[in-house]
């Protein structure tokens, strides 16, 4: 049985990969600062280390006393509004966190690591659908700080040898059918919450930000990919890089865009009832539409999406926000 370490493995995707990975078999060890994360969030039969992959000697301790196959890394700050405020914030947890990662990886011979990135490393794309040799042009400090990580990686590679594979996920959405575990951020930013914190609580509003961007109803256009498709994604690049893979970089998307108003009526459908709201200002940091062409996933890694159907994704966030209106522990 092959030994993982889910860094950032108590956040929302991290805790979703932990789940898959145990399902199918694989003995799992979570390392989270717990910054963004949530206790109740990491499976019982994971090992979980408190700590910070910034911190050397917390590595130094986890890695001597487990014997570490391969590392998923997760651990990363990933809220487009808020990299835009603060991206010293970003650039020092996610650069920082990655370079003391690899190098403790290096020291205890661990040379596999298979990663989330982003398709904010794109900016605003010339070619919708995006493919990964797209030019790579962020427009918010998120976008930047992952592609230096992927950069990082790339020399990394060549020099020591460590085989990495990076995710480009789209739009991360749903939660897993068991209702479980699911999306909790102390300050929710994203859409599809968004709409359902509203849902729950018709004394708020909530915001469309921006319907006068170049798209036919004038709001933002996103790729929603489900969470556990996403967490299958890295079980078959950990499978690809064993197999003798070489490092690369992978888009994870539906190939397909709705817009935030699309979003917004499917998730009213869904919730069966009219949710007030209104438009607001732009945001800043939002490129106008994002769309993957996630062949290479699905050709490459032999990726088949299990959700196709945005219906579906929403349905299962909302059995998730339904059940659990104030988020873990509440
Ligand atoms: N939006 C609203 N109202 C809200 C929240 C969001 O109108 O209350 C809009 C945003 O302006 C944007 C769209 O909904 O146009 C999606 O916003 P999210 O915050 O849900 O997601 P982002 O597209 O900003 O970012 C997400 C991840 C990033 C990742 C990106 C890749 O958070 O880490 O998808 O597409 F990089």
């Amino acid at each position: 049985m092959k030994t993982i370490l889910v860094a950032g493995g108590a956040g929302y995707i991290g805790s979703h990969m932990v789940y898959c990975l145990i399902e199918k078999g694989y003995d799992v060890v979570v390392a989270d600062n717990l910054s963004t994360g949530f206790h109740d969030a990491i499976h019982k039969d994971a090992r979980f280390y408190k700590g910070d992959t910034r911190d050397r000697s917390f590595l130094e301790n986890m890695f001597t006393q487990e014997s570490i196959d391969a590392v998923i890394h997760m651990d990363a700050f990933s809220i487009v509004p808020e990299s835009m405020k603060d991206p010293l914030k970003y650039f020092d947890n996610n650069l920082i966190g990655v370079i003391v990662l690899l190098e403790e990886m290096e020291k205890f011979n661990i040379h596999k690591i298979v990663f989330s990135t982003t398709a904010a490393v794109y900016g605003n794309p010339k070619n919708i659908p995006i493919s990964e040799d797209d030019e790579k042009n962020p427009i918010n400090p998120y976008g930047e700080s992952k592609l230096m990580m992927e950069s990082i990686m790339k020399w990394v590679d060549e020099a020591f040898g460590i085989k990495y594979v990076a995710l480009r996920y789209f739009n991360a959405a749903g939660a897993h059918p068991s209702g479980l575990i699911g999306e909790a951020h102390a300050n929710e930013t994203h859409l599809i919450p968004n709409i359902m914190k509203v849902a729950l609580d018709p004394t708020k509003e909530f915001q469309i930000f921006g319907d006068d961007y170049g798209t036919p109803d004038g709001t933002n256009i996103r790729d929603y990919v489900h969470i556990l498709d996403l967490a299958e994604a890295h079980v078959l690049a950990l499978q690809y890089i064993e197999n003798g893979g070489k490092s690369d970089s992978f888009n994870l998307g539906s190939n397909q865009g709705f817009s935030v108003k699309e979003i917004f009526d499917e998730t009213s459908n869904i919730v069966g009832k009219a949710i007030p709201y209104k438009i607001s200002n732009r945001r800043d940091g939002d490129p106008d539409i994002l769309i993957a062409d996630s062949s290479k996933a699905r050709s490459v890694l032999g990726w088949h999406p299990d959700y196709e159907n945005v219906h579906d994704i929403i349905q299962t966030a909302w059995n998730w926000h339904s059940k659990h209106p104030h988020g873990y522990g509440k």
